[in-house]
């Protein structure tokens, strides 16, 4: 098969490019190389072309000759999301209908991968299946919710053949270091404070990367046109306790956990049910413990990927987003 894969270049898209390469499929990577797009994460031999999934034409480019397109461009970290929203908004929703569009025209099969934080916040409880309705809290969760919508309307209006993957938290080696877990592990690695928001007491519900990739290779094969599958690691730890243990695997003293205001609109849980994909004969293979500690051996034994990234456009970033939380910030 030769596959079509959006957003290749970033932390989750480049994992499932090599997937498909071990599984004997041809794959080209479509890439706007934003900030978090990153060549290097590919194998030098892949062919990347550099351009927008929001542009019918760079769409055209690249999917041709290909029988499907997997979906990862989006921008994907709500921090940025609350500090400026306007590329998400043209990236989820633009994007996917072009995307959706494509396939109108020509009939190829789309996965859209998606997250848990379309059902927004679950503190009373509880886990989401794919037929709840979406709850979107922030700009990143709600312009995601906006593409989700397009999937399955243009399944029923049209006939095209599209299925939507809802994944997890997400962690492992080349993440892009504003994230949690990646963020705290090189901070934790270089003696820099690790911001803890609020009470540090919201749930994740944590799945490796490897793992995500597998479910949405299985969906990809197997899924139906306009259906939903959840992804989810089934692991939900509280961040304080993640800190912790990445603190403790670093070797890092302690005392670099600090609480800073609370994210505005932060959802305090998220859960989700994964009978439909397990159904289907997928489940996550990594326990929580084994996935962090190779995560934070990767991040200690791979600076030179890291280090690049953690100046000029990320120190900017880092100051707007850290340097007056940090200047309010407590001992945990
Ligand atoms: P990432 O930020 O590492 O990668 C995103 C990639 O998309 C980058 O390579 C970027 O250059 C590219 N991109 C952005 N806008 C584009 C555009 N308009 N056209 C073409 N390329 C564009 O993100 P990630 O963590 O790998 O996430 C990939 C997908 O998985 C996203 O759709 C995200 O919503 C979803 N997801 C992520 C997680 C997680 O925990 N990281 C969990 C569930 C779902
Ligand atoms: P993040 O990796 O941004 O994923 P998401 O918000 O999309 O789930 O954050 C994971 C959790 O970690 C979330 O509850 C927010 C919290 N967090 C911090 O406490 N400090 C930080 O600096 C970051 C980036 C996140």
């Amino acid at each position: 098969m030769r596959i079509l894969v959006t957003g290749g270049a970033g932390f989750i898209g480049s994992h499932f490019v090599k997937r498909m390469l071990r599984s004997g499929h041809d794959v080209v990577v479509l890439d706007k190389l934003t900030y978090s797009g990153n060549r290097a994460n590919l194998p030098a031999d892949v062919e990347l072309q550099h351009g927008d999934i929001a542009q019918p034409d760079d769409v055209a480019r690249a999917a041709a000759g290909c029988e499907a397109i997997v979906n990862f461009a989006a921008e994907t970290h709500v921090d940025r999301s609350i500090l400026s929203a306007e590329d998400f908004g043209r990236t989820e929703f633009r994007g996917t209908q072009v995307l959706l569009e494509h396939l109108r025209a020509t009939g190829i099969r789309l996965v859209q991968v998606s997250t848990d934080e379309v059902y927004g916040d679950l503190e009373a409880g509880g886990s989401s299946t794919e037929t709840d309705a979406l709850h979107p809290s922030s700009p990143y969760s709600a312009a995601k919710s906006a593409g989700d919508l397009l999937v399955p309307a243009y399944a029923r209006t049209f006939d095209v053949n599209a299925s939507i993957t809802r994944g997890s938290n997400t962690y492992g080696p080349n993440q892009y270091p504003e994230k949690f877990i990646p963020l705290f592990a090189t901070n934790a690695l270089d003696g820099e404070p690790l911001p803890l928001y609020g009470d540090g007491r919201q749930i994740r519900d944590w799945l490796f990367v490897e793992d995500h990739c597998a479910g949405i290779e299985l969906v990809l094969h197997e899924g139906g046109p306009g259906a939903i599958y959840n992804v989810g690691g089934g692991d939900e730890h509280e961040n304080i306790d993640v800190a912790g243990r990445i603190i403790e695997l670093a070797g890092a003293d302690r005392s670099l956990l600090r609480r800073v205001p609370d994210r505005p609109g932060h959802d305090r849980r998220y859960s989700l049910d994964t009978s439909k994909l397990q159904s289907l004969g997928w489940s996550p293979k990594k326990s929580f413990e084994d996935g962090l500690r190779e995560t934070v051996e990767w991040y200690r034994d791979n600076r030179t990927w890291w280090e690049p990234i953690k100046s000029g456009e990320y120190r900017e970033y880092y100051e707007r987003q850290y340097a007056a939380r940090l200047a309010d910030s407590t001992a945990v």
